[in-house]
């Protein structure tokens, strides 16, 4: 059985108080997500926002990780390495040898996950899958928070999963409680969501039944 991850989506909280919801949160979730985005590969940019020093002094229990929507995901590696991510997860649409880039994540020492848009099928993933610590698949068009989720993804979650029952599938764009458990039946065992929880009334509560899907 693969473990549940909750992974709070830090693009849905509101600039000035995205510190605060981190120091709140902390300990209560598996991971912070980050959305790293450079106005190439997506068409919005978070390099500012979400820059290496910023995420560097985000002292947490909880993990950091990082999705790049970038052109040249390999320029960031180094950076949220030493920022203190313990995931990296990249587009497989945005490299040309995604093992070059599996194999340097890892000589940080650091989890290796790959991305896939939805228009991306997962038989992509087929020649280098045995190196993949996760994969990440899109239920949005990557490049922004809040938009609705695809059910049709439902599917690919699935397939990945009939396929490699020990494998970490995380699912990011339109999560909220309901989707949530939609994707965990389909396969799916992390869980990002932005919206789904800053934007709902009682974010801490929201938090808490979101953990209560572990059970
Ligand atoms: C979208 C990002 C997501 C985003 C999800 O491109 O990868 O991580 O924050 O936001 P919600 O959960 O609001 O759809
Ligand atoms: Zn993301």
């Amino acid at each position: 059985m693969v473990k549940t991850w909750i992974c709070p989506s830090l693009l849905g909280t509101d600039e000035k108080n995205t510190r605060e919801w981190v120091e709140k949160l902390d300990g209560n979730v598996d991971a912070f997500h980050v959305d790293v985005m450079d106005n190439q590969f997506v068409p919005n940019y978070t390099l500012d926002r979400f820059a290496p020093p910023f995420i560097s002094q985000l002292r947490t229990v909880s993990e950091k990780h990082v999705h790049l929507m970038t052109e040249i995901p390999s320029k960031y590696y180094n950076a949220y390495f030493e920022a203190g991510a313990t995931l990296l997860v990249f587009h497989h649409e945005a490299v040309k040898n995604p093992i070059i880039d599996l194999n340097a994540i890892h000589s940080f020492g650091l989890k290796a996950g790959v991305a896939l848009k939805p228009k991306t099928p997962a038989d992509v993933l087929k020649d280098y899958i045995h190196n993949v610590d996760l994969v990440l698949v899109m239920t949005v068009e990557p490049g922004f928070g809040g938009q609705s989720f695809m059910s049709d993804m439902l599917e690919k979650i699935r397939d990945i999963r009939e396929a490699h029952p020990a494998l970490d599938i995380m699912v990011d764009g339109g999560i909220n409680l309901q989707t949530a458990k939609t994707c965990l039946d389909a396969g799916a065992n992390m869980l990002v969501a932005g919206h789904g929880i800053f934007n709902s009334k009682n974010v801490m509560h929201t938090v808490k039944q979101f953990n209560a899907l572990k059970e």
